[in-house]
């Protein structure tokens, strides 16, 4: 069955490494509906990879950009996955504040360092040690509150996390 035009768009986010593209490629499939990753988009726009952005324009610009291709994916797409640092703009943040369906992806600190250690491609990981990721993700956390129609601990099976999804969006 076809998702409920009223139930888009559907915006992922959450902290890095918590499953946002993954997630939301898996349910725009099952669900036939478009998505976008917009960290790929800002990318595929600017023509530069996210750490180029990073260290030509810093993470402010970076910021800007983030904004602007945010609301203009708003008005292409039913799913889309944003970045984790999304909600430090605060243009971005109210701009996400008036969307109904904002599901907010977390899992353990430990579990995001595994999958990020290391990651070149992640500006804000690069070099960190865990006690210095984690104050970021605390720091983040109330932002991530404060929009979330729902929370999902995304430690589960992809399955998992899908049919909690679904069952949460049809009741909502
Ligand atoms: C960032 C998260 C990244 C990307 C950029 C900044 C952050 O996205 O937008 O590297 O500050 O948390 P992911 O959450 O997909 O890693």
């Amino acid at each position: 069955m076809h998702m409920d035009d009223k139930k888009l768009p559907i915006i992922f986010i959450g902290f890095m490494g918590t499953g946002k593209s993954t997630i939301g490629d898996f349910l725009s499939l099952e669900q036939k509906l478009t998505f976008v990753d917009l960290d790929s988009y800002i990318e595929i726009k600017e023509n530069k990879s996210i750490p180029e952005i990073f260290n030509q324009i810093g993470e402010s610009g970076f910021r800007q950009l983030e904004y602007k291709y945010l609301k203009q994916c708003m008005s292409k797409y039913d799913v889309i996955s944003t970045g984790g640092g999304i909600i430090e703009n605060d243009d971005s943040l109210k701009f996400l504040k008036q969307i109904k369906h904002v599901i907010w992806l977390d899992c353990s600190i430990d579990t995001v360092y595994r999958r990020i250690l290391n990651d070149p491609h992640r500006p804000n990981a690069k070099n960190k040690t865990k006690k210095q990721l984690k104050n970021l993700y605390l720091s983040r956390i109330s932002r991530y509150n404060e929009i979330a129609f729902m929370k999902v601990n995304s430690e589960k099976t992809i399955k998992e996390i899908y049919d909690f999804i679904i069952n949460h969006l049809s009741c909502g």
